[in-house]
């Protein structure tokens, strides 16, 4: 699947979300524009008023009134741009330079003293092209003026109110601009976490679903890194970057139209040195897109390890292995640093060369300025508005920049994750499986072959035909196969070639879920999870009543010891049963396949590694596990086999041998020599 497919199958779920996210951003450029604009008012008419007033008694004030009133009309403002520049230019300059501090906190920007916007137009007039009669109809420097004056006139704001007036407005354009700015960030967080959760649900459920051989594939460091770590950038990306990606985009084109408005000369020779930055973002965020891949894969190294060495923390000491381990780990550690260095390395300087080029812009620009101010072709206070417009155009361009490099991260993660997505699950349902109930005729394996890694062959054209009701016990040495054997039967694997068949009919035409729930199993090693006794018992079906799992419990000699534990039945075992003995789980396990109580039984050395006192206990419990189940048990001990009606001897991926034990004892081959060497011993 595409990265867009992938994307879009989570995204569109959200689309309520996103359309109340793009209305939110669109009102915050608009604002962003207003409040641009709005310098310009607060300039001339609410701070430039304060300085003027002493002066020649309001003549100032008039003077600009007039201008602002003028403004849109373009006729007949000729005599006055002369007359606020003369006014105005000496303090004008300094007022730039206070209104970058100004508490309003926005560099000013489009402060376009009202003489500046008219001058900017007549030169522009004079050149009267194509560009300039469109520039007409989007000039949106003119578009807002013109707003702000028409606000004015309908509110009868006059010279006196203006004072109270531009604050106020500035302060409703600002709430508004908060406002989308709110309403956008909680939609795109609201996005993110929605289409991650979505994500994560999939990944578990495909996770969870997937066969053996995927497992055998993929370290549970790997798979826990997609949930958690990738599935987390992801999530900071579409909430945080995306946001940002749209937000300031907007804002950024808003702004660029409206410094293009007010001086186009002057803003075409400032954006010479774009595509020269556009260069380096591009580059750097390929780079992290790479190293962000090889950080995660680390990342998952170092999970793997770490659960091996706490899992496993017994053999390791056991064996004095720490050092090693430790070794082990601090190698590891070391080339995640290594790669994620490299990855800061990267981010950490994309940011200053971004800048140094930007810089190597402004020095153009300035040049140019200076020479154009020298030639009077610039007024200062019109290119000092001009010059802050610039400026706010900075954030935008920083703060994209940033979403560049995030986002390849991201899109590293959404790369594995949707690959991960797409690991077709070879073990899956056929179309038109059926259901089975019952185990009628019996098993039976026809001509089965089957590898591991498609090279040597584990299981060898084995045919095998197990009554319904009977107990076979399988025999062999280790490694010959018998676990690879049972395993196909729940389908854990399918073979390569030939079938297995339950009454006949391949186990692939019958569907997943009933199949299994045809089959219990018990094994070497049991799994309890962190939860009650009883629900371990009856896990799964939590419905059951507790007698039903304490008769279970009973049959398999476990009730007692339950019983004693601080909370009987409800006492919660920890992660992997830690608190119980290696008999007390096995008993726990044989419960829950006797609870289970499906008609067919693979036992794979259910009692391999029992203490002998526990061990009768274990026996007992299996022969009443046993009883009227079709039974494929794969045995150690001889008391087992005893108890089976019927043995096979399996060596090398074949059956080799099958009988009772007199009669393969009397046949003096395999089953002899490994009677002698496991089960006499
Ligand atoms: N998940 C696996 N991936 C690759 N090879 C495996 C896997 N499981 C078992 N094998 C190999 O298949 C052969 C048979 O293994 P198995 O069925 O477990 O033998 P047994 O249970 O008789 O001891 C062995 O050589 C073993 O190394
Ligand atoms: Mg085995």
């Amino acid at each position: 699947m595409s990265l867009p497919a992938f994307f879009w199958r989570y995204a569109r779920h959200y689309a309520g979300w996103g359309l109340l996210a793009a209305a939110g951003i669109v009102v915050f450029a608009a604002a962003t524009a207003a409040t641009a604009s709005l310098i310009k008012p607060i300039f001339a008419e609410v701070l430039l008023a304060g300085d003027s007033a002493p002066g020649p008694l309001g003549g100032g004030m008039a003077g600009i009134g007039a201008v602002d009133a003028h403004a849109p009309a373009a006729p007949g403002v000729g005599a006055t741009p002369g007359a606020t520049a003369s006014a105005g230019r000496g303090p004008a300059t300094d007022r730039m330079v206070a209104g970058a501090g100004a508490p309003s906190g926005t560099p000013a920007p489009a402060g376009t003293s009202p003489g500046a916007g008219t001058t900017a137009r007549a030169s522009k007039g004079g050149r009267s092209d194509l560009l300039a009669r469109l520039g007409q109809r989007f000039n949106l420097s003119r578009q807002l003026d013109r707003g702000y004056a028409s606000l004015k006139r309908r509110l009868g704001v006059g010279p006196a109110q203006v004072v109270y007036f531009v604050p106020i407005l500035v302060v409703l354009v600002f709430f508004l601009r908060s406002f989308a700015d709110f309403l956008s960030g909680y939609a795109f967080q609201r996005i993110g976490f929605g289409i991650t959760t979505d994500i994560r649900n999939d990944l578990y459920g495909q996770i969870i679903d997937q066969s053996s051989r995927f497992h055998a594939d993929h370290t549970s460091g790997e798979l826990v890194s997609r949930v958690v770590s990738d599935v987390a950038l992801m999530q900071s990306a579409v909430s945080n970057r995306l946001l940002d990606l749209f937000q300031q985009t907007a804002t950024l084109l808003v702004l660029l139209v409206l410094l293009l408005t007010s001086h186009f000369r002057l803003a075409l020779v400032s954006l010479i040195a774009a595509p020269l930055l556009l260069y380096p973002i591009v580059r750097f965020g390929k780079g992290m897109r790479r190293t962000s891949h090889r950080s995660q894969e680390r990342m998952a190294d170092l999970t793997s390890l770490m659960a091996e060495g706490i899992r496993g923390h017994r053999v390791v000491k056991a064996f004095g292995m720490e050092p090693f381990e430790q070794q082990r780990f601090r190698e590891a550690t070391r080339r995640h640093l290594k790669v994620n260095l490299r990855a800061q390395m990267l981010a950490q300087s994309s940011g200053p060369v971004v800048e140094s080029l930007g810089v190597l812009g402004a020095a153009v620009l300035l040049i140019y300025a200076g020479q154009a101010i020298r030639t009077g072709q610039i007024k200062t206070p019109e290119l000092v508005s001009f010059l802050a417009t610039l400026f706010w155009l900075y954030d935008p361009i920083r703060r994209l920049n940033k979403v560049n490099l995030v986002l390849q991260e991201a899109l590293a993660a959404a790369q594995r994750v949707s690959r991960l997505l797409a690991v077709p699950n070879e073990i899956a349902d056929r179309p038109g499986a059926r259901g089975a109930e019952k185990v009628l005729a019996g098993v039976a394996y026809e001509g089965v072959c089957f590898s591991y890694d498609g090279r040597r062959m584990v299981l060898r054209e084995l045919d095998l035909a197990i009554r319904a009701g009977e107990i076979v016990a399988l025999v062999g040495s280790s490694g010959a196969g018998k676990s690879t054997l049972v395993n196909l039967l729940p389908r854990f694997f399918d073979p390569d070639r030939g079938r297995v068949a339950i009454d006949g009919v391949d186990i692939r035409d019958l569907r997943l879920g009933s199949l299994r729930s045809l089959i219990g199993i018990v094994t070497q090693e049991t799994v309890l999870f962190n939860d009650s006794v009883r629900h371990n018992i009856a896990y799964g079906r939590t419905d059951l009543p507790l007698e039903r799992v304490r008769e279970a419990a009973a049959a398999a000699y476990a009730d007692e010891f339950i019983m004693q534990l601080p909370q009987g039945y409800d006492t919660v075992i920890g992660e992997s049963g830690l608190r119980l003995s290696g008999g007390q789980r096995q008993r726990l396990a044989i419960a829950r396949a006797l609870l289970k109580n499906a008609p067919i039984l693979i036992l794979d050395e259910a009692t391999s590694q029992l203490d002998s006192q526990s061990e009768a206990l274990v026996q007992k419990a299996l022969y009443n596990l046993m009883q009227g189940r079709t039974t494929l048990v794969i045995a150690h001990r001889l008391s087992t086999v005893m108890k089976a009606d019927r043995i096979v001897v399996m060596e090398a991926g074949r059956l080799v041998e099958e009988g009772s034990h007199d009669q393969l004892l009397a046949l003096g081959g395999t089953y002899k020599r490994l009677y002698e060497l496991q089960f006499r011993a």
